[in-house]
């Protein structure tokens, strides 16, 4: 039977305080400037890859061009048509069935291929070898535009022999394999990266893109001087080699989703993120985005009732089977119930019915479902509204607009909100901000950043062709 203890007091422990989430940006700050470090970048939790991209589009960028877009729950295929500020835009999403997320590299990147080739056949455009943008929204360490190391998967994904070995290669070489389609990849990046581009496109001012979906990330421009990893990029040309005119600063991806793996978070991890994380299928990795992101949030809430529940604090002592299914419970039900306001209960009651098969609860049951559904999804805004103001702080821009994506930010009813009050308390008051949704930053931002690469290509080989004119005459 339950103690003299209520639910109120024992899910106090998701509470963060200002002062803890103070502790945190200082935390994150130091592992951010270990990232960028020659020497500390292998050890640092959050590694900060550079990602190549030194500029946000210029409205100029033109032509049609293929995107793909790995990351998220499903997989998508996009035919884009750029002019200036205009653009057009098709797509075709494809599911990924879960034994191809956890079968062979191989195979994934064939039923890449595959959806690709269905894709072109369909648009009429098969015959043609259009510029492409990939892109793939896990960690990878990036040698160039089209050169992309994965480093571990994340996100329920765990194909065989991917880790290590350079996605653009697979790509092409799926591609190869079939023999009836042929493209020209200009960019692999990240989700975050296209996010800032899709948003920089309308506000050049953009200079954060954060991801707040199935996994959680951000990007954020830097200056050249502060990431040592790139200190053979300058502007200043080195011997033997072309003068570099792009701007003095670069793109990086700073895959905050690692911060805490070893273990400097535990201050705020609840028994109930410890037990998520030891029954995940990457322990002990990711182990912030597991507090914030919409594939872990309605598991912790799961895990949650299901523990009061046992301890008889909820529904009368008893779990359904349905309730201990693990991950029956989905992050957009956590927005539902939270979209309960002012003593509503009628969404809380739905959704108990509809995912647990419980239809008999009582209204203490209700308000507590309530409780914990707010206090954990008001953590993870509180916690990725931290990590924004560290980035703001760093930056110093008198201004800065955040571009913003993700099926958590976009469905939640209050994450916005949440996250506007907590980024301004946590940021110094000289610098100001806007949040601004990004309109598909996966697809669009790909193409923007294929138009970019591609526009350079083609201002290079002109370059080489009047060169060698010149040399002729
Ligand atoms: C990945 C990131 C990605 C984020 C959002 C994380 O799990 O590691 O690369 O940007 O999810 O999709």
């Amino acid at each position: 039977m339950a103690s003299t203890l209520n639910v109120e007091q024992i899910t106090r422990e998701l509470l963060v305080s200002n002062e803890q989430l103070k502790q945190i940006q200082q935390l994150l700050e130091q592992e951010m400037d270990a990232g960028l470090g020659v020497a500390t970048n292998e050890k640092a939790d959050i590694k900060m890859y550079p990602t190549f991209v030194r500029d946000v589009p210029n409205g100029t960028e033109k032509g049609k061009f293929l995107a793909l877009d790995l990351g998220g729950t499903n997989f998508r295929v996009l035919l884009i048509e750029l002019n200036g500020s205009q653009f057009e835009m098709d797509n075709e999403i494809y599911a990924i069935p879960q034994e191809i997320m956890l079968g062979t590299g191989q195979q994934l990147f064939d039923h890449i291929a595959e959806c690709l080739a269905h894709f072109m056949e369909r648009r009429d455009v098969k015959q043609y070898c259009l510029p492409l943008g990939f892109t793939f929204s896990f960690p990878c360490r990036q040698e160039g535009l089209t050169k992309a190391k994965l480093v571990r998967w994340t996100k329920g994904f765990r194909c065989i022999g991917v880790e290590g070995a350079d996605v653009v290669e697979l790509l092409r070489e799926a591609i190869k394999r079939r023999r009836d389609i042929d493209i020209d990849v200009m960019a692999v990046l990240n989700d975050t990266t296209g996010t800032l581009m899709s948003c920089a496109h309308k506000k050049r001012d953009c200079a954060i893109g954060l991801i707040i979906g199935t996994g959680s990330n951000a990007c954020y421009m830097e200056t050249l001087d502060r990431i040592e990893t790139c200190s053979h990029l300058t502007n200043r040309p080195l011997p033997g080699q072309c003068e570099d005119t792009d701007p003095d600063q670069m793109i990086i991806n700073t895959e905050w989703g690692a911060f805490g793996d070893n273990g400097v978070l535990n201050f705020i991890r609840t028994k109930w993120d410890h037990e998520l994380d030891e029954f995940s299928i990457n322990r002990g990795n990711q182990i912030f985005e597991k507090m914030i992101s919409g594939m872990y949030m309605g598991e912790i809430v799961r895990r949650i009732l299901v523990d009061l529940t046992r301890r008889g604090y909820l529904f009368k002592g008893r779990c359904s089977n349905k309730m201990i299914v693990p991950y029956k419970f989905g992050t957009n039900y956590v927005s539902l119930v939270e979209s309960d306001r002012n003593g509503a209960t009628i969404q809380t009651k739905w959704v108990l019915n509809e995912v647990f098969g419980i239809n008999e609860v009582s209204d203490e049951d209700v308000r507590n479902v309530q409780l914990i559904c707010q206090r954990v999804s008001t953590r993870a805004a509180y916690l990725v509204s931290t990590a924004v103001a560290t980035l703001l702080n760093r930056m110093q821009r008198e201004h800065t607009t955040v571009g913003v994506d993700g099926s958590v930010y976009r469905h939640h009813p209050h994450f916005h909100n949440i996250m506007v009050r907590k980024i301004r308390e946590l940021t110094d008051p000289k610098y100001s901000f806007d949040l601004m949704l990004s309109e598909d930053g996966s697809g669009r931002g790909a193409a923007l950043v294929a138009a970019v690469a591609h526009r350079q290509k083609l201002q290079k080989l002109k370059e080489a062709q009047l060169a060698k004119q010149l040399a002729n005459l």
